[in-house]
């Protein structure tokens, strides 16, 4: 599919093959969020799929399909209802995505009707309300017949369930003799959250946002359950009337709210697009605030006279347009910041907010990544949000691009109170109160307790569990909190894991296979996951140690470098003092740099993290690491040195190369170097090999020398 190019790259058969493409994907997708209540894309995925199908059509008009998304609203009504044909077609909104696309519309308001550009025209601009459509007819005042949207044409019965809701009246006075009032039905969301509660605790199936909720508590089969639901309705419009509401839509909307139903209090009069994209801000800041889900601003043309003359495209007035806000951004209150402390101890500050529906998920938490972060500075010192810093109680924006971590960002310091202090980012752990270390020139603050931390320590266990590490069978991170906890038996270090048994075999009463959850043959298949484990090979042993950045890559490399627990364990003890021959060859590791070197050379130094290993590995039988088969090599035991540059390889190919076939990569020429390779450009290290009589050769006499 060629979903990535941009549509005036295609040819015409690519056009139309990705039309049809487009049919299906968006006809499945209407079906699952009208009929089913079960969307699978976000609004604004929908919305970019819907767009790049209209711009593929204006390309290749002669290739609109008869079936084209564009032409259709909302899906097929589902067969569980009786159908009901609208008087008047129930149509969907025209959408504008930023402020040239509002001047526009304004634009091609003014040029169909034949104004000149300061003639005045007034337009109303209210919240677009997130929830599902629904047209309620009344005749001589009585309420007859409720019908949802449908694909615009049909709609689906829902009389009965529609009269349970609170908002609706049954009977309304002085009105027009027919009456079909339209407008969004939804829930609030704290009714939401509470519905979600009431639904988790029967383990009924609970819904992802207030638009799921609301269109599955409408479309139910029994009214009676619908009547249990907290819906609300508010009215924006009308279909099939037997005489005019009022001259203007704001009056007609007057109208509807003296008739007794709810209007919405944001809606306003504007004459001009400037202050129209004002009123927009301001809602948006506003967002949430409401209680309920709103997905932008609708805006339409104020004199009804005016909206008759500009009328209808297929499916969206002229006289009208939805101003969207962009999906993934949202305003809302910073409630405090929390820092969690990861594995390596590393503190990570996270954002708790007042939850916000962004692009249809709810999110209550964001990263705030580090201290500076907050500050306002980026990794360089330069400043980020114009240096503006993040407090608690900030009124904040919320960024979420597809599934994401969401993040904080910018601030609205305009609204922060008086008493408002910048944040201090701790200077002692939360969860042990160790000190928090930060070193120059690393943007992390890190907690100094090492496993006395219980936080490192459980997230430690769960990595040296994981699957590329010990991977067993029956031990995850759930069991791994539960045994950290356990008084009888926990798990606190990764040698209590491989005591366990003989723990759980000596302690009389708290039995492991008389708890909830594990019987005599789970007990007993853990225990021999956890002993087949005891055999393990060095570069996964390495890297399950959760060293700091100490990957899976580098656990196989350190592995290869030493061969064997001992040669490792040693090699690390006498690489302490950060000087000297041992120091100096972890450097020389290809993909080693000083960053870990430091931090592997600092685990095995500090006192309990240094034990806390000995301990496992008394518990273990380690797998060296088979050294390379460098018979028949002609530079297996040689030390070379490889200078200027090389041009059949790169320099970590030549050296892990050279290392394979049992030779000593240096970085330097001293008198031990057997062999120099030289590339052009050579310069220092070849004059001292000539000195020294050390023999010098160019990279094909190399290649010769090692492929012979
Ligand atoms: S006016 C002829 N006003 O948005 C168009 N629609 O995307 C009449 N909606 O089908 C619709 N809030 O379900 C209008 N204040 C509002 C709205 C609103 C939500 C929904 C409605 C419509 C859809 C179009």
């Amino acid at each position: 599919m060629s979903a990535e190019r941009a549509p005036s790259e295609l040819n015409e058969q690519e056009a139309k093959d990705e039309l049809a493409h487009l049919a299906g994907v968006l006809g499945k997708a209407n079906t699952e969020y009208h009929t089913d209540d079960a969307p699978r894309y976000s609004d604004a995925d929908y919305d970019k799929l819907k767009r790049r199908n209209a711009e593929i059509e204006s390309l290749f008009p002669e290739l609109k399909r008869p079936d084209s998304p564009s032409d259709q609203v909302g899906a097929p009504v589902s067969a569980a209802f009786s159908k009901i044909e609208h008087k008047v077609r129930m149509l969907s909104l025209g959408n504008a995505f930023t402020d040239e696309d509002v001047i526009e519309f304004a634009a091609r308001v003014r040029k169909y009707l034949g104004l000149r550009e300061n003639d005045p025209i007034a337009f109303t601009a209210e919240p677009k309300i997130d929830g599902l459509s629904l047209s309620l007819r009344y005749e001589n005042g009585t309420l007859i017949q409720a019908a949802t949207r449908g694909d615009g044409q049909v709609g689906e019965n829902v009389t009965a369930n529609a009269r349970t809701i609170s908002d609706i009246p049954h009977f309304i006075k002085d009105a027009p003799k027919v009456l079909e009032v339209r407008g969004e039905v939804y829930m609030s969301h704290a009714d939401f959250d509470a519905l979600n509660a009431a639904q988790d605790s029967k383990g009924a199936k609970t819904f992802a946002n207030p638009r799921n909720a609301a269109a599955g508590s409408l479309r139910q089969i029994n009214a009676e359950i619908t009547k249990q639901r907290p819906l609300l309705f508010f009215a924006y419009a009308w279909g099939d009337l037997s005489e005019p509401l009022a001259e203007t839509q704001f009056g007609a909307i007057e109208r509807l709210s003296a008739f007794g139903f709810s209007t919405n209090p944001l809606t306003r009069r504007h004459e001009t697009v400037e202050t129209l994209i004002e009123h927009y801000r301001e809602i948006e800041t506003q967002r949430a605030t409401l209680g309920y889900d709103i997905d932008g601003v609708v805006y339409k043309v104020d004199d009804l006279t005016l909206q008759s003359r500009l009328g209808f495209r297929s499916t969206t007035p002229r006289w009208a347009i939805a101003h969207k806000f962009p999906a993934e951004l949202a305003f809302t209150s910073l409630e405090a910041i929390e820092i969690q402390v990861g594995r390596t101890g590393a503190l990570s500050p996270v954002a708790r907010l007042k939850p916000v529906t962004v692009g249809g998920v709810v999110v209550s938490n964001a990263t705030l990544h580090n201290a500076d972060y907050i500050a306002g500075r980026d990794s360089k010192g330069e400043p980020i949000r114009d240096g503006r810093d993040l407090r608690v109680n900030d009124w904040v924006e919320i960024y979420r691009a597809g599934d994401v971590i969401p993040k904080v960002r910018d601030v609205d310091t305009s609204k922060r109170g008086p008493d408002s202090t910048p944040y201090e980012f701790p200077k002692t752990c939360p969860e042990c109160g160790s000190d928090v270390v930060r070193e120059d020139g690393d943007s992390v603050a890190y907690c100094s307790g090492g496993l006395i931390c219980p936080a490192q320590a459980v997230e430690k266990l769960k990595h040296f569990v994981s699957r590329a590490a010990f991977d067993i069978d029956g031990l995850g991170a759930k069991q791994i909190e539960m045994f950290f906890d356990d008084e009888a038996l926990p798990i606190k270090e990764p040698a209590d894991i491989f005591t366990l048994q003989a723990r759980d075999a000596a302690n009389p009463i708290a039995k492991l296979k008389n708890r909830t959850g594990f019987g005599e043959t789970s007990v007993n298949n853990l225990f021999d996951a956890i002993n087949t484990k005891r055999k393990i090979p060095l570069n996964r042993l390495i890297f399950a140690l959760g060293i700091r950045h100490v990957g899976e890559t580098s656990g196989a490399m350190l592995a290869r470098h030493y061969g064997s627990w001992d040669g490792f364990f040693t090699a690390m003890q006498y690489a302490a003092g950060k000087s000297g021959p041992a120091w100096d060859q972890l450097n020389d590791i290809d993909g080693v740099g000083s960053v870990m070197a430091t931090a592997l050379v600092d685990a095995f130094h500090t006192p309990n993290t240094r034990d806390a290993i000995e301990r496992l590995v008394a518990e273990l039988d380690v797998q060296d690491v088979a050294a390379p088969d460098t018979s028949g090599s002609k530079v297996a035991g040689k030390t070379v040195v490889f200078t200027g540059t090389l041009e059949k390889m790169t320099r970590a190919e030549a050296k892990a190369r050279a290392e394979s076939l049992g030779a000593k990569v240096s970085g330097s020429v001293s008198a031990k170097t057997d062999l120099v390779v030289a590339g052009p450009g050579a310069g220092s290290k070849a004059k001292k090999a000539e000195s020294l009589g050390i023999e010098l050769i160019s990279e094909d006499d190399w290649l010769a020398l090692i492929t012979s």
